[in-house]
């Protein structure tokens, strides 16, 4: 069987990361949520108050050292900052409402871009983001572009939010949702938008498991 890039790119919120995950376990891929890289440059950030000042972000960019690590209990990838673990910290929504100015910068994304493509380099793997399709990894041999409708992207975060014990407002999670999904497509640089031959899938009434019965196929075609 053939190994190859599948690129899942789209909206906020609407689970990429979760059928990533599902893919890359079914196909024994690698799997890289890119969105997390940007989480952990946006927290690096706030910790060191620079938040406002993208000029000192990108003056300091060479301390960042991002990287995952597999966490055998759990059969996932965790998030490392500067040697700390940082995978539950980079959701919460004080880092959610500041990803996206961080993730416009410019350095910002060359930095990243040049590492995730280093993290592909030997196919077998499983990447999501918003530019994955695009510019990351335009030659993928299987790209999908999620979406779902608002409501039900800001109810599922709002169960993730809460079932880890932050206490959140559905309406701050929805304007968040809304904003991040303005400025991602929006943005100069490597703005969120479908690849021309992406596939749209959207998940709105649809469970994981579904999900990955949608995608059996595609994934048989592109990796006979
Ligand atoms: O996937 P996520 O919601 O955790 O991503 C957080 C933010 O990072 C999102 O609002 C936009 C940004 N991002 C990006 O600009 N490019 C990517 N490839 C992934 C995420």
């Amino acid at each position: 069987m053939k190994k190859i890039i599948i690129a899942i790119d789209g909206h906020s919120s609407c689970g990429k990361s979760t059928f990533a995950k599902e893919i890359a376990k079914k196909m024994c891929y690698t799997f890289i949520d890119t969105g997390a890289m940007y989480r952990a440059v946006t927290l690096w950030a706030i910790e060191n108050n620079l938040i406002d000042n993208a000029q000192e972000i990108v003056a300091n960019l060479d301390k960042v050292v991002i990287n995952f690590k597999f966490n055998e209990q759990l059969e996932r990838s965790e998030i490392y900052l500067n040697g700390k673990n940082v995978d539950s910290e980079i959701r919460l929504m004080h880092v959610s409402d500041n990803v996206s100015a961080v993730s416009a910068i410019a350095e910002v994304r060359e930095k990243l871009v040049a590492l995730q493509q280093q993290m592909g380099q030997d196919k077998g793997i499983v990447m999501d983001g918003r530019d994955i399709g695009t510019t990351v990894f335009p030659s993928a041999e299987l790209k999908i572009f999620m979406t779902a409708s608002v409501e039900v992207r800001a109810q599922r975060r709002f169960d993730e939010l809460t079932q880890k014990g932050e206490s959140v407002q559905m309406e701050h999670i929805k304007t968040n949702i809304q904003q991040r999904d303005f400025a991602d497509e929006n943005r100069e640089q490597s703005p969120l938008r479908k690849a021309d031959d992406a596939i749209v899938l959207d998940n709105s009434a649809m469970t994981v498991e579904e999900q990955m019965q949608w995608v059996d196929r595609l994934i048989i075609d592109k990796t006979e």
